[in-house]
This record gives C-alpha cells, sequence and structure tokens, in this order.
C-alpha cells in the first residue's frame, strides 16, 4: 500500500512519527512535507497530498494539522477526496466501511501519539462495505459534479 502523509507545522511532529509507524507496517510513505516545524499554510500540503490520491499514485492520504479542521476542509474541497476527521477508532472503521473516505485527517493538538496510530491502523484495515452506502457515494460523486457546473 502507498499512502500519501502531509502536515503543517502543527502537524510535522505526529507525521513523522506516523512515517515510522507506516515503515514498520511495511507500507511506502509518499511524504508531501512539510518538514519542518517552520510556520505554513496547510492548503498547500493537504493538495500536494490529495493529487496523488486523485491521480492514482496514492491510495490513500493522512493529512495532520493542529486541529485536523483546516486539512480536512481543504481535502473536501478537491474533486473525488472523501477526508475523514477522526478521533477515535470507532469513526475511523465506519468512515471506511460506509463512506469509502481516502483521505484521513487527525489533530496533532487533539489526539495523542498512541491513540493517532491506532486510527491509522483502523482506516488502513478497515474495507469498504459497497452495497447501499455506494449508492450513497454516487450521490455525493452527482452532487460534485452539479456544483462544479454552477
Ligand atoms: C496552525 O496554527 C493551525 O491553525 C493549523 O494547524 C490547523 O489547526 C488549522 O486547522
Amino acid at each position: 500500500m502507498k499512502i500519501a502523509i502531509a502536515s503543517d507545522h502543527g502537524g510535522f511532529g505526529l507525521k513523522e512519527l506516523l512515517k515510522k509507524h507506516l515503515e514498520e507496517r511495511q507500507m511506502e510513505a509518499v511524504d508531501c512535507g512539510t518538514d519542518s516545524e517552520a510556520s505554513c499554510d496547510y492548503p498547500d500540503f493537504a493538495e500536494k497530498a490529495c493529487r496523488l490520491v486523485q491521480q492514482g499514485a496514492a491510495d490513500c492520504a493522512v493529512l495532520i494539522c493542529g486541529t485536523g479542521i483546516g486539512m480536512s476542509i481543504t481535502a473536501n474541497k478537491m474533486t473525488g477526496i472523501r477526508a475523514a476527521l477522526c478521533g477515535e477508532p470507532f469513526s475511523a472503521h465506519f468512515t471506511r466501511a460506509h463512506n469509502d473516505a481516502n483521505v484521513l485527517c487527525m489533530g496533532a493538538r487533539v489526539t495523542g501519539p498512541g491513540l493517532a496510530e491506532m486510527i491509522l491502523d483502523t482506516f488502513l484495515d478497515t474495507p469498504f462495505e459497497g452495497g447501499r452506502h455506494q449508492r450513497r457515494i454516487d450521490k455525493i460523486a452527482d452532487l460534485e459534479r452539479r456544483e462544479h457546473h454552477v
């Protein structure tokens, strides 16, 4: 599995830790920045990582900022991206099973490192259930098309 990972300065430390965690799990982490704790703008890094998902160059993305909110707002502006901000494994499980989320967002100032690893593992290990949930995903895609034609 190839996973794009990105953060702003607020999420930098957690990004580095989760990169190691992915490598320990024999998964390929594609680091889309940032590369230090110097102040930067989360939309720049959300865009880079989500582009890889859109292009099929990554299976999914993990985005981390202080709260996870800026990253999730940005990611959900991008066509075909279904980003979920998760603070516990229950949401991570169901956003994969029911929403077929392809981007996981977390807040490094909200969620501690151990819990973040557990949330990430749950997200990666849960398949989409399809069925009635596919119909709802199709409606989201249809809404996206209609919005872009306004
Ligand atoms: C940066 O200080 C902070 O605003 C950012 O990391 C994030 O929490 C925004 O949603």
